[in-house]
């Protein structure tokens, strides 16, 4: 079953995201390359669910300074500091933040007009450290909720493995 998307638009969320986390052991077993679990797990994510933007912002200066990784949709932009935006509040804070609605987001950085809510989890590493956040944008307000943060954030409990 490994290399194939499956379609978890029209499950209950929860249920989408049991069949998510299943296909994506399988599809991921025996590697431990995290770029290319980044790779598919923006793959499963934004074409299972039908998103926005889904992908990762790496850390490449510890507390400073994130860049784009693999990622699906269109352009995102290339780097983000610290404490800017969404994408890099939760990397300075390492909390998972949903955002409702992004317009009322002080300092969002708008990569896709389009965008109008998101969630960003922070991913760690094997060395507990902060490795990347997964950042997923949907054109639908209030998109994300509770049910979404606590899979996503078994989702990237992978990396930490
Ligand atoms: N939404 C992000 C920027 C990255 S892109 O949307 C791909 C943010 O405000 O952090």
């Amino acid at each position: 079953m490994a290399e194939t998307i499956p379609d978890l638009r029209d499950l209950p969320r929860s249920l989408a995201y049991d069949a998510l986390l299943e296909h994506v052991d399988a599809t991921l077993a025996g590697i431990e390359d995290p770029i290319a679990a980044m790779a598919t797990i923006s793959a499963l994510l934004h074409h299972g669910f039908g998103h926005l933007w889904t992908g990762f912002y790496r850390v490449v200066e510890a507390e400073t300074l994130l860049r784009v990784g693999p990622y699906q949709g269109s352009l995102g932009c290339l780097e983000i500091a610290f404490g800017r935006g969404v994408c890099g509040t939760a990397a300075a804070e390492r909390r998972t933040l949903i955002v409702d609605d992004v317009h009322a987001f002080p300092g969002h950085i708008t990569c896709d007009a389009r965008s109008r809510s998101e969630i960003v989890v922070p991913v760690t590493g094997r060395d507990g450290a902060l490795l990347a956040v997964l950042d997923i944008d949907s054109e639908h307000l209030a998109a994300f909720g509770e049910t979404d943060r606590v899979a996503l954030e078994r989702l990237v409990a992978w990396f930490a493995r």
